[in-house]
């Protein structure tokens, strides 16, 4: 783990600065709130506590996935986003970006993973209200028709992802809409701009050791524990609707 300073440095590095810099803005709030800062900033470096324990999703998805999910694969994506930045500051510092095109593919994938974790874990919860309501159904409704069709949607595009990666519900800041996309690994396919709005991760170790290789069942299940309360904050809170 990177110093204090070398993280302020590498955070304010061109380039990637703006890249984080956006990612910072699209963070959850209240459930990860200890790593933020007094600006608001989300720190995207340390491994937040999970905001409810690890077996309080179960029936749909164990403890024992929860615990290494989070445990190990988020942890690992931050660790990683850590050792990009190091490696960009280094680089900075020597003058030498012999490596730049290996540490930004690098970079790109981790902290997307950082990012993609971030909501997943905290718009998901033991308690669902089952449907959104508010402003967020408002906008479900005008864009996709209802709730049932945009479900289906979601559903499907989500099913069908090739090989690893996740079901996006995001927003759309150039047209105000809401939009349904698939990523491949965790920044392939991804649309400029968007801000995802709730997530579902269909890498295998989201769900395999107790799904196998029934991932539609994995989706299905995952209904029950969207907490659109939160969904609807991320909504209200980052994106000018
Ligand atoms: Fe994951």
């Amino acid at each position: 783990m990177p110093s204090e300073i070398t993280r302020r440095e590498a955070l304010s590095g061109a380039g990637v600065g703006a890249a984080l810099g956006v990612l910072s803005t699209i963070l959850p709030g209240s459930a990860f709130a200890a790593g933020k800062s007094e600006d608001n900033a989300v720190d995207l470096l340390k491994l937040p506590a999970l905001p409810y324990p690890d077996d309080a999703l179960e029936p749909v998805i164990d403890k024992e996935t929860v615990k290494i999910h989070h445990g190990k694969h988020f942890a690992g994506y931050i660790a990683g986003l850590n050792k990009n930045l190091e490696a960009l500051a280094k680089a900075r510092e020597s003058g030498k970006f012999d490596d730049i095109k290996c540490i930004s593919k690098d970079l790109a994938f981790n902290a997307s993973g950082v990012v993609l974790h971030w909501i997943y874990f905290s718009t998901i919860g033991p308690v669902s209200s089952k449907a959104p309501t508010g402003k967020l159904l408002e906008l479900i409704n005008r864009d996709f028709g209802s709730f049932e069709t945009f479900w289906k949607q979601f559903a499907a595009a989500t099913k069908t992802v090739e090989a690893s990666g996740w079901g996006v519900l995001a927003w759309e800041p150039f047209s105000k809409k809401l939009m349904i996309m698939q990523a491949e690994k965790h920044q392939n396919l991804t649309s400029w701009g968007a801000m995802p709005l709730m997530v579902c991760d269909v890498w295998e170790h989201a769900y395999y050791l107790k799904y196998q290789n029934r991932r539609p069942e994995y989706v299905d299940n995952f209904a029950k524990i969207i907490n659109w309360p939160k969904v609807e904050e991320r909504l209200v809170t980052y994106c000018s609707i």
